[in-house]
Order: C-alpha cells, then sequence, then structure tokens
C-alpha cells in the first residue's frame, strides 16, 4: 500500500519526485513546476507523449498571473467567479513555465483546485504544481486513491483525500487572444457555456462561446478514458438479438488482440443517475469496477441526454472510452 501523509508528501516533492494528489475533479500525478526531473518523471509514469500539455495547479489568481505575459479582463471574471474550482484557463505562458509543460506552446493551461488538500499542498509549497489525471495516458482517470494504486502496481505514493466530488476533468477554455471577441471551450465539463456565460454576463461582458471547437487541446485524442474491458455506448431501445450478434461481431473484430468475448454475450451494464452532478461524481468509479468483471459494458444513452447541456461532459467522456457507438434513431 502506497498511501502517505500530507507532510511525506511534500517532502517527496521537495526531492524531485512525483506524488498522486486528490483534487475535486479527479486525482492527479503531481510535480513541481521548478523540477524538470518531477515534470519528465510525469511524462515516463504515465506513458504519455510529450505533445500533450500538462495544467498548472496555483493557490492563487496572483500566482496564476505571475506565469502569464497576458491576464484578460475575462479570466479575472471566470477566475474570481469558478476558482478554486473545476475550470482550467489557457493564457500566454512567461518564462517561468519550462517547455515541458507547455509541449512547446506558448500558452499554459492553470487552474486553481478547490479540494482542501491540494490547497494545502499549495499553499506549503510556495510553488505551483503540474498534474495531469494519475492514470496511464488513454485510460480511464481515476477518482478514488484505490483507482490510482491499482493503476500503478502501487509504485506510486498517494495521498488519500476521498472520493473526487465533481468525478469529470475540468472545463478547459481558451480566450481568443487575437480578436478578443471569442472563448473556445477545449474540453468540455462541469462548468457549462451557459455558467460562463451568465458569469460574463454579470459584468456586462458579451462575448461569443464557442463550443465542439476544431482548435482541440493538442491530447485531445477520439479515444480516451477507456476502461480495460469495451464500453458500448448504445441509442437503441428495442436491443433484438440481431442486434446483440452484430455489437459482438464488431467488438470482436475491431479490438485489439488479446481480446475475447464469448459468443454467448456476456456483458454489464453501466447506469448511471438522472442528476448529471452525482452521474459525473460516480462515472470513472462505475468504469473501474465494472472493468473487473470482465465482461462488456453497456451503456444506453437516451436523446434526452444526449442533448442536454448539462450532460456534455459525461456525453464527451463516455463516447471517448467506448469501443463501440451503436446508434439509432429513437423512434418517434
Ligand atoms: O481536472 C483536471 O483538469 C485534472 C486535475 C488533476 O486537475 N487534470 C487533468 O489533466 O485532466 P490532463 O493532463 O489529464 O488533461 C489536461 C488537458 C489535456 O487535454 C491537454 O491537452 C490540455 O488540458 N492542455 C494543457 N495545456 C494546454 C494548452 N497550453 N493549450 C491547450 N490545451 C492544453
Ligand atoms: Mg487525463
Amino acid at each position: 500500500m502506497s498511501l502517505i501523509s500530507l507532510p511525506r508528501a511534500l517532502e517527496i516533492l521537495s526531492q524531485d519526485e512525483i506524488v498522486a494528489i486528490p483534487t475535486e475533479t479527479v486525482y492527479g500525478l503531481a510535480g513541481r513546476i521548478d523540477s524538470p526531473t518531477a515534470l519528465k518523471k510525469i511524462f515516463t509514469v504515465k506513458k504519455r507523449p510529450y505533445f500533450d500539455p500538462l495544467i498548472v495547479h496555483v493557490h492563487s489568481i496572483e500566482d496564476a498571473k505571475r506565469l502569464c505575459l497576458e491576464w484578460p479582463e475575462v479570466y479575472d471574471i471566470l477566475a474570481k467567479e469558478f476558482w478554486p474550482g473545476p475550470l482550467t484557463l489557457v493564457a500566454k505562458k512567461n518564462s517561468r513555465v519550462h517547455d515541458l509543460i507547455s509541449s512547446g506552446l506558448d500558452t499554459v493551461a492553470i487552474r486553481c483546485p478547490l479540494h482542501p488538500l491540494a490547497q494545502q499542498i499549495l499553499f506549503s509549497l510556495k510553488t505551483p504544481f503540474a498534474a495531469p489525471s494519475a492514470n496511464r495516458f488513454g485510460k480511464t482517470s481515476p477518482t478514488r486513491w484505490t483507482h490510482v494504486e491499482t493503476e500503478f502496481n502501487g509504485e506510486i505514493p498517494i495521498v488519500d483525500g476521498g472520493p473526487c466530488q465533481v468525478g469529470l476533468e475540468s472545463t478547459v477554455v481558451q480566450w481568443d487572444f487575437k480578436n478578443k471577441t471569442q472563448l473556445s471551450i477545449l474540453r468540455p465539463g462541469v462548468i457549462t457555456a451557459t455558467l460562463l456565460q451568465k458569469a460574463l454576463l454579470k459584468h456586462q461582458i458579451k462575448v461569443k462561446i464557442e463550443k465542439n471547437t476544431s482548435h482541440r487541446s493538442p491530447g485531445f485524442l477520439l479515444q480516451h478514458y477507456q476502461p480495460k474491458w469495451p464500453l458500448v455506448i448504445i441509442n437503441k431501445y428495442n436491443l433484438i438479438e440481431k442486434d446483440k450478434a452484430s455489437i459482438l461481431n464488431q467488438l470482436n473484430t475491431h479490438l485489439p488482440k488479446p481480446h475475447f468475448l464469448s459468443s454467448k454475450i456476456d456483458w454489464i451494464e453501466l447506469e448511471l443517475d438522472h442528476q448529471p452532478q452525482i452521474a459525473a461524481r460516480e462515472l470513472y468509479h462505475q468504469l473501474h469496477n465494472l472493468s473487473s468483471g470482465k465482461k462488456a459494458i453497456l451503456y444506453f444513452l437516451t436523446k434526452g441526454r444526449w442533448q442536454s447541456p448539462e450532460w456534455e461532459g459525461l456525453v464527451d467522456r463516455l463516447s471517448r472510452a467506448a469501443s463501440l457507438q451503436y446508434f439509432e434513431e429513437e423512434p418517434q
């Protein structure tokens, strides 16, 4: 077991090492931003490609500004409204941000986490840390310390902060620094376009908020968050034998070997709460749990959820985690 105390975590972080820490969204794999050795370890341990930049976690808006060339008014308003919390702002970086963090881009993604232990670590370290989700690249994110323990076979020291209360990674947004008229959502999350718009309108600021943007984050892959056993999303009501056979056939044909499912379909259903906040909190935990069942995981996605702005973050993660999407229009 690799659980460690907070003082021990601070000690390890000060020795060019990395530690898994809780945030309100998911557990992160943290390394100090002033330690290139620790930053490199993050990429190696996660098997993360260097082209996928990291999010820097800060204790305050002031700490964020110290890393940026430019801090637009829009960011000030959003940070005051949503920080500490699950919103990441992509800003023009200055030379304090190592190229390993930003993957050579001229921008840096920054957020101030809400979890009290993450806050305490940042306060005591007096330096920000970079932290991606504490899972191997492309795999399901961790929302309990046990998920991290299993993912890295007990080789990473972990601070236990209980189950993550949000459960989905932060919303990532980027201001259009050139034209200064538009905010793009690079990764959807629980802070939705409606919430962002509302916060800005309170300050009489009207901007266009672009969703499903084409200039996604560099690490934005179509396949991500994948559980160990394949997830299938189904948007068809009366699943008949022919459909089941077709799903099974597609799973067996398209998935990398070694993969097998018996011809007698063996699967288990993922059920999510009807309230999106609770569903978000439970999604990754359920995927981790169901993966140990050695069965394909089926999720029936209703049109209501598919089209609801409040479900956007969830549907985004489900679609990327899925090995197969079996869609058919709902009967009228
Ligand atoms: O909630 C979260 O954001 C969690 C917790 C640990 O804070 N962190 C997290 O990190 O989800 P990660 O590394 O799994 O995802 C970071 C995302 C990636 O899609 C990455 O491409 C994007 O943020 N990103 C980082 N820096 C960026 C930049 N300069 N420009 C655009 N996208 C960036
Ligand atoms: Mg991640």
